[in-house]
């Protein structure tokens, strides 16, 4: 990942979108020591254009944002490292148009202790690519009893604590885990499901799984989860943080928790905001996702959600697993799907539907997630270290099981072309991507 970065490198005409400074204009961007020093209409000089040093990228059709941040992705390393690990979980991030990513506990042994936390910010310290930031556990070993030490996960640098995978049920073990959360200023983030609800479930709960004699996951066991935790975070004024919201339900108990002022955020992932469950019919296991696919009225009111704020953040929820734990039965299938690398072409095909403004995906893809950990959040800003992504917006993108940096292929896209391309992503001011060269520019 360490590829060449050159000492200058300019963009001219490229069309720069960052919300978070309400900038929409084509421009010129000069990057200097990894640091964006020149950013604005004709920046690029004939003299900087024509610097021995300069390597000079011609931006005209091209799209310049703010790098991603994903609060939700599973790297499987320690121990799942034949479905993900580190260096290609970053690979993908990377590709994705990412220059942060949160890595969830649920691996082996979990993250719930400083010598797991530590091990991972310094193996993806060494690799250079996008920053890792861990999640640590909210219960010793995920088990959903005992508090993990936060101070310790917190000092060692966790973002955040989740059991995510399973959800913390016990309402008291909530309440704890909200307080003690709270003195560290760390977010909780909860996978909401009440499991009572949802044991032996394969899909959705609906007309479909009924049709195919699939027992389902109804709405209601998320909501319960998010209902109740609302109320334990107004008590506690404890950050709540909402891991793939899915359900309707769930989107209706945020708003009004956000109209009263109480702090909640959300995040929803690419494939809850494009798929449903009438995708499962046939029993395609890379349609198989925890929590599942749900109905078209979920997903307009997932989309609505994003759009006017009440969901904060899209998040990829990237959950590889291997043919071992997909080419099987349904019922044996483990649930999850790749996303690092799919994320921005399944978001630009809604901007061009109109169901979305593409400010708001680029904002939810960087500066709310940012906010969520409490990161500084890329942005194209002079004098900012550049963390910055260049997309062909119309180029189409096949999804090649042979060109994806995932070790894992659990996409129900696989084969699929989608339109819109990452070309360039520099992260820490260092270029972790690079085709532009390859797509002829
Ligand atoms: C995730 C996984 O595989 O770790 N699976 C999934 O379907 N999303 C766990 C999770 O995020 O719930
Ligand atoms: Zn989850």
């Amino acid at each position: 990942m360490k590829a060449g970065t050159p000492e200058l490198l300019v963009i001219t005409g490229v069309r720069a979108v960052d919300p978070a400074r309400e900038l929409d204009a084509e421009l010129d961007l000069v990057v200097e020591g990894g640091a964006i020093v020149r950013l604005g209409p004709a920046a690029a000089t004939e003299e900087i254009r024509r610097s021995e040093r300069a390597r000079v990228i011609d931006g005209r059709g091209l799209l310049l944002l703010p790098a991603f941040v994903d609060l939700h992705a599973h790297l499987r390393e320690p121990g799942h490292e034949y479905k993900e690990d580190i260096r290609s979980g970053l690979a993908a991030a990377a590709a994705g148009g990412f220059a942060h990513v949160c890595a969830m506990p649920n691996t082996r042994p979990v993250n719930d202790s400083r010598a797991v936390t530590e091990a991972l910010v310094a193996k993806a310290h060494e690799l250079g690519g996008p920053v890792l930031h861990p999640i640590g556990a909210i219960t010793v070993g995920q088990r959903g009893a005992e508090l993990t030490e936060m101070a310790d996960l917190k000092d060692a640098g966790v973002v955040a604590v989740s059991d995510d995978g399973r959800c913390v049920t016990s309402s008291a073990v909530m309440r704890r885990a909200l307080e003690y959360a709270r003195t560290f200023d760390l977010p909780v983030i909860q996978h909401a499901e009440d499991h009572a609800l949802t044991e032996g479930a394969q899909m959705h709960e609906g007309a479909v799984s009924t049709r195919m004699g699939l027992r389902g996951w109804p709405r209601v066991a998320e909501d319960i989860i998010v209902a109740r935790d609302t109320l334990l975070a107004e008590c506690t004024g404890a950050r709540y943080h909402v891991a793939h919201v899915s359900s309707r339900g769930a989107v209706r108990i945020l708003r009004d928790a956000k109209a009263r002022g109480v702090a909640v955020t959300a995040e929803v992932t690419p494939h809850h905001l494009t798929l449903t469950d009438a995708m499962v019919v046939g029993y395609n296991t890379a349609c198989k996702v925890n929590p599942p696919l749900r109905e078209q009225g979920d997903v307009d009111a997932l989309r609505e959600a994003l759009a006017d704020g009440t969901i904060d953040a899209i998040a990829t929820d990237h959950a590889p697993h291997s043919t071992l734990e997909k080419d099987c039965e349904f019922a044996e299938a483990s649930p999850g799907m790749i996303g690092l690398e799919l994320v921005l072409p399944m978001l630009l095909d809604l901007v061009r539907r109109g169901a979305l403004p593409l400010a708001r995906v680029v904002t939810a893809l960087s500066t709310a997630p940012a906010k969520v950990i409490s990161i500084d959040a890329p942005s194209l800003h002079e004098g900012k270290r550049a963390e910055l992504c260049l997309v062909d917006p119309e180029a189409p993108f096949v999804v090649d099981p042979a060109r994806l940096r995932s070790k894992s292929r659990n996409t129900p896209l696989l084969g699929k072309t989608l339109t819109g391309r990452v070309q360039l992503v520099m992260a820490g001011g260092r270029i972790v991507f690079d085709e532009v060269k390859a797509n002829g520019r």
